[in-house]
């Protein structure tokens, strides 16, 4: 699998980018724990498609999933605890929660109602991802032989995870498995183009709004100012030949 070993090109285009986030200590450790609260969600969910599924088969199988990826929850907890407590102070970094696609995007998938080729389908590109990133991880963490001991042995099980989900696929819908990965990218990077899109639209609207601030709310403030100096300054006298009531509030 030559494609998985030296990553997405997406991901070997933006590798000055994963370096500057890997490079920097707390920048490291806050992505270890963002990893890790995926990999518990994904294991969490794939255990649910282990109860719903009618397939023996695929049951254990998801099984087996589901564990591994609670235990790569735990590696990478106790591996950011390990680096929290080795660095005691918290710096602000930018970027510190997760600028970049993290390893799985299993944050997406859900499992309700969902037929099995549907869901081995968006395993099989999430797995096959999650293995191209690592990939990339475990050489940006050279530094870090305790993280990059834990990249390599979680990388062998998203490889498994990959293959299985591929191999499953073809079992259970051999007639139309390459319209369902097909599906499943396109879905992908459907999910992906809308998470940028918001980034961007929220960037957007920050930056207008500054503007809007800065350029259009000075005006305003002059005329006010303005009116204001205009204004006579105490009580003001009414003339005796006004026709208003004077139980009149204006
Ligand atoms: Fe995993
Ligand atoms: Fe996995």
């Amino acid at each position: 699998m030559p494609s998985v070993t030296k990553g997405a090109p997406l991901d070997r285009i933006m590798r000055p980018v994963h370096r500057w986030v890997w490079g920097d200590v707390d920048r490291r450790l806050r992505k270890l724990l963002t990893f890790a609260d995926v990999e518990t969600d994904g294991g969490r969910d794939i255990l649910r498609a282990a109860e719903v599924t009618p397939d023996p088969l695929l049951r254990r199988l998801y099984l087996e999933h589901a564990i591994d990826e609670l235990r790569h929850g735990e590696l990478f907890r106790e591996r950011g605890a390990a680096l929290v407590r080795a660095r005691r102070t918290w710096r602000k970094v930018l970027f510190a929660g997760n600028p970049l696609p993290g390893g799985h995007g299993l944050d997406d998938l859900s499992i309700e109602g969902q037929p099995d080729y549907r869901l081995l389908a968006f395993l099989h590109v999430a797995e096959k991802a999650a293995a191209g990133r690592f990939t990339i991880y475990r050489e940006l963490v050279d530094d870090d032989p305790e993280t990059r001991a834990i990249f390599e042995q979680i990388l062998r099980d998203e490889v498994f995870h990959m293959n299985y989900t591929y191999t499953q696929l073809t079992r259970v819908s051999p007639q139309g498995y390459r319209r369902h990965v097909w599906h499943a990218r396109a879905k992908r990077l459907w999910n992906r183009y809308l998470r940028i899109a918001a980034a961007m639209a929220g960037l957007f609207g920050g930056v207008a709004l500054t503007a809007m601030y800065f350029v259009l709310l000075p005006p305003f403030v002059w005329f006010a100012r303005r009116a204001e100096r205009r204004e006579p300054t105490g009580w003001t006298s009414i003339s005796r030949n006004g026709n208003q009531s004077p139980r009149s509030q204006y």
